[in-house]
């Protein structure tokens, strides 16, 4: 009789195990490491919005909602887009509250793909998207972004369709991005939305970091091609409320309607009392991403300097709070072994640029959202490391 275990979904034969996670719990337990590996903010929620979860939970708020979100709280993430990116949503028809934008993934790629699509995904890259991709049985076109300053340009797009015989049906941008900080530009988000309009693209825009830009202004390409772009945000990197789980997709109120039959079949609505605390965040709180941003931009400028100085180049991260960093050539062993090494020697944690696909060869990721002082001690620990080899 064949196992059990061996009858499972095929497409999740194929799917792996988050090597980003993996590589950190293998180092996770050397004694006295400094671990810059997670994307974890290490702010606490905002006290205010914490306040506003107690009085939801107290007010009896621990019902079901409307699936797509309560309706003050669609309101408010409008409003919020509204004012800090200019971008024009309908509350009521074109927004779903997700659980973070992990569930966003999910559904926005349960909802569009049939099995053998191809969905163009720039590299180096947060992994999610490929998995989700392969658990529908649909082919990632993964595309090297280092040689362009790991921006996807409209070039490259174009040629790639081409190469597919414009057998394309997706393409992913994130920005600002994961594991780079690279955010695009206005120029670069225009040019790619005349290709997606042009080939009829589904565009799905990641834009978890959209209040963690420094020294610009963040641009959507919703903007640019709001009939194409299906727009990921959530609550988890601009209020420090990873552990809330709350996100959003927003889009042409078809697709909403159709995606929002997905949503509903994996969680119905999400956590009634946590949406009056994401209510609060976008309210009164709409700044409260802005203090911390203050605060990385300071540890950014600490870190970027003293990897400087130890021979690490990276490209200027305008975003997020990561720094993709280049490790220097006299380090011929591969960028698992380089983070093994630095891990068990120096008490440094990083995660190797290969987790992230092609293009991250030979680079690590540093996470900055840690304390000063650990950023600090880092920075000594990794400069009398590469002075010792
Ligand atoms: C690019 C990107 N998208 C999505 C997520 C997941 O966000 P959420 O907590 O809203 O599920 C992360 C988390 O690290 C991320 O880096």
């Amino acid at each position: 009789m064949t196992k059990l275990i061996d009858q499972i979904n095929d497409n999740l034969k194929n799917a792996k195990e988050n090597s980003i996670l993996q590589f950190n719990k293998e180092i996770a337990q050397i004694e006295d490491l400094i671990p810059l590996t997670l994307g974890e903010p290490d702010f606490n929620t905002p006290e205010h919005v914490k306040k506003a979860a107690v009085a939801a939970i107290e007010n009896n708020e621990s019902h079901y909602s409307n699936p797509r979100g309560i309706d003050a709280l669609r309101k408010a993430v409008t409003q919020f887009l509204d004012n800090k990116y200019n971008l024009k949503y309908n509350p009521d028809t074109q927004v779903i509250t997700t659980a973070g934008v992990t569930e966003g993934i999910y559904d926005v790629l349960a909802t569009i793909l049939n099995p053998g699509d191809n969905v163009i995904i720039p590299t180096p890259t947060f992994p999610l998207y490929q998995d989700d991709v392969i658990l529908n049985g649909a082919n990632s076109i993964f595309v090297d972004t280092e040689k362009d300053g790991f921006v996807l340009t409209a070039d490259k797009l174009e040629n790639v369709i081409k190469e597919h015989n414009g057998n394309v049906k997706a393409v992913i941008i994130n920005t600002p991005g994961n594991p780079t900080g690279v955010a695009y530009t206005a120029e670069q988000l225009s040019a790619l939305a005349e290709v997606i309009k042009k080939h009829n693209l589904f565009c799905i825009s990641d834009e978890i970091y959209s209040e963690l830009t420094y020294g610009r202004q963040h641009i959507s390409i919703a903007k640019l091609a709001p009939d194409n772009t299906i727009l990921l945000n959530g609550m988890s990197k601009s209020h420090a409320m990873t552990g809330w789980r709350i996100g959003f997709i927003l889009g042409p109120k078809d697709l909403i309607d159709r995606i929002n039959v997905v949503h509903q079949f994996a969680v119905t609505c999400v956590t009634d009392n946590a949406q009056f605390a994401a209510l609060e965040g976008l309210t009164n709180g709409a700044d409260d991403g802005l203090e911390m941003k203050k605060t990385y931009e300071i540890r950014r400028d600490i870190l970027r300097a003293g990897l400087e100085k130890a021979g690490f180049h990276s490209p200027q991260p305008s975003g997020a709070f990561y720094i993709f960093a280049k490790i220097p050539e006299q380090f011929t062993q591969d960028d698992f072994e380089f983070s093994r090494q630095l891990a068990h020697e120096a008490k440094v944690g990083v995660i190797p640029g290969s987790s992230f696909g092609k293009g991250g060869e030979g680079y690590i990721r540093l996470s900055y959202a840690a304390s000063n002082d650990n950023i600090k001690k880092a920075v000594e620990r990794i400069q009398k490391f590469v002075q010792s080899h």
